[in-house]
């Protein structure tokens, strides 16, 4: 049969460690080759099909063919480099403002937030996948969207085809990270770059003015804290004035507590001015008390915070649906609520409000579920974390949504008072995107890009730190 490496292990009940050290690499190395990052060595390779007890023809096909169908995970894909296509910018560029570069974009939630403030374009963005492409292309008009490896991507591609970047966003995946090497020593194409070392790669050939990085939470303890460390070592060495925060987007007026670790950096040493939060709800961060994480100041019992927006004020407006069924017009019974009227962007035009046909017995589920997973009855699920089948509650900003928002068994994604769970444009809400902001792609891959990315406000608060920080 034809597997992969992974696949293979998993049909032999194999540990990761076990095969790891059968073969004499370590489970960091093994992940990597899992991941399809590196490509093993033949001799390698033979190690490992012998303990998987399979053909090594077979395996070396098997992982081809993997490297060749990039998977997703937590958002990242770490496949091998293959072919390439660009998706010419639709409009032209306005040299009165500042350039964007969005590597790893995505759909481009973050840079998109950038665009909400007019002294900023998006020029160009960089991702693997097509449809998060398609999707990025179709709004952000002034850019190339460039569907490639960020490992194959040619600086001077980018810099003939773009206008020098005012500023670099990009949230590089922080699976694989072991140590970064200085970025002196990175050479294109090298297999074993990791993709913060592209982010520096490119930095130090375009040279902006400000670099802007975001990534999970998690990457402050990964290994100890010595990732993030290596991180703001490569972009000092690179020469640029380096601060970080953490962000929770609840507390910048969006429905949902969502955190994100942005690192922002200046090449002449200017300090960035980070933004006081504007809203304020109960979050204990995942961060803990750490003095980089931006909290409201005053809290509650502040005179200037403005009560943190809550699911019910960010999808009132939207007809109730039952599960299986859709609806293409706003409620005519509603008065929408300021953040609805900001995310309508003018539009009368409802899409996306499509419910998940659950099953007869996930309905059972549902009709049953509380705040968490305990509510249900005993028995009634056989497993799932304490947050899996779980109604939002609408008087409160959502818990992070993830890319599996439409379905019952992930994080807290039950509507409120309706026996489904979220839909697209819900989630949409939730995430900060316009209801003109054009998704496309199956539904399921609509989804993803929706949880998969970071919000538009987020971006829109850091482009205005940037504005008034230069
Ligand atoms: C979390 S998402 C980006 C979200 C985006 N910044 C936003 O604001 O919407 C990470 C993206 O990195 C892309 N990616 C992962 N590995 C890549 C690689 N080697 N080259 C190019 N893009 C890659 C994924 O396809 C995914 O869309």
């Amino acid at each position: 049969m034809v597997l992969d490496i992974r696949a293979a292990r998993q049909v032999r009940k194999m540990r990761q460690r076990d095969l790891a050290s059968a073969v004499g690499i370590s489970v960091h190395e093994l992940m990597k080759l899992e991941r399809g990052l590196v490509t093993p060595p033949k001799k390698l390779l033979q190690q490992i099909s012998i303990c998987l007890e399979m053909d090594v023809e077979q395996l070396i096909i098997g992982q081809d063919r993997f490297c060749q169908n990039p998977l997703t995970g937590e958002g990242y894909v770490t496949s091998q480099p293959k072919g390439s296509t660009t998706i010419p910018r639709r409009e032209g560029l306005d040299v009165g403002k500042k350039a964007v570069l969005d590597l790893f974009c995505g759909v481009g939630g973050f840079s998109f937030g950038f665009e909400m403030n007019e002294a900023f374009q998006v020029v160009a963005g960089v991702d693997l996948l097509t449809d998060r492409l398609q999707t990025f292309s179709n709004n952000h008009h002034s850019a190339n969207a460039y569907g490639q490896d960020i490992r194959a991507i040619s600086t001077d591609l980018l810099d003939n085809e773009n206008p020098r970047p005012f500023v670099i966003v990009g949230g590089a995946p922080c699976q694989g990270f072991s140590s970064i090497r200085p970025f002196r020593n990175v050479e294109r194409n090298d297999p074993r770059n990791n993709l913060v070392e592209e982010f520096c790669r490119i930095v130090h050939e375009l040279q902006p003015e400000w670099i802007v990085f975001e990534n999970v939470v998690g990457m402050l303890t990964h290994e100890k804290g010595r990732t993030l460390r290596s991180v703001i070592g490569s972009f000092e060495e690179l020469g640029y004035r380096t601060s970080y925060r953490v962000l929770n987007a609840a507390y910048y007026g969006l429905p949902q507590r969502r955190e994100r670790l942005i690192i922002v950096g200046n090449k002449r040493g200017k300090s960035f001015k980070w933004f006081e939060p504007t809203h304020w709800c109960e979050y204990r961060s995942m961060a803990g008390h750490q003095k980089f994480v931006l909290k409201p100041l005053g809290g509650l019992f502040s005179q200037e915070l403005k009560p943190a927006v809550t699911v019910n004020e960010a999808i009132h407006d939207l007809p109730p649906v039952g599960a299986g069924e859709s609806a293409t017009t706003y409620r005519d019974d509603a008065e929408p609520t300021p953040y609805e009227t900001f995310i309508r962007n003018q539009t009368c035009q409802l899409t996306m409000h499509e419910a998940t046909a659950h099953s007869n017995r996930m309905l059972e589920i549902i009709r049953q579920a509380g705040t968490n997973i305990y509510a249900l009855p005993d028995g009634m699920v056989s497993s799932g974390f304490s947050s899996c089948y779980s109604r939002l509650n609408g008087e409160e900003p959502s818990v992070t949504l993830t890319v599996n928002f439409v379905h019952p068994a992930s994080n807290r994604c039950i509507h409120p008072t309706q026996d489904r769970a979220l839909t697209p444009r819900e989630g949409a809400r939730l995430q900060g995107f316009f209801d003109t902001f054009k998704f496309v792609g199956t539904r399921s891959q609509i989804v993803k890009q929706i949880g998969n990315a970071v919000p538009p406000l987020l971006g829109n608060v850091i482009a205005q730190g940037i504005l008034e920080s230069d």
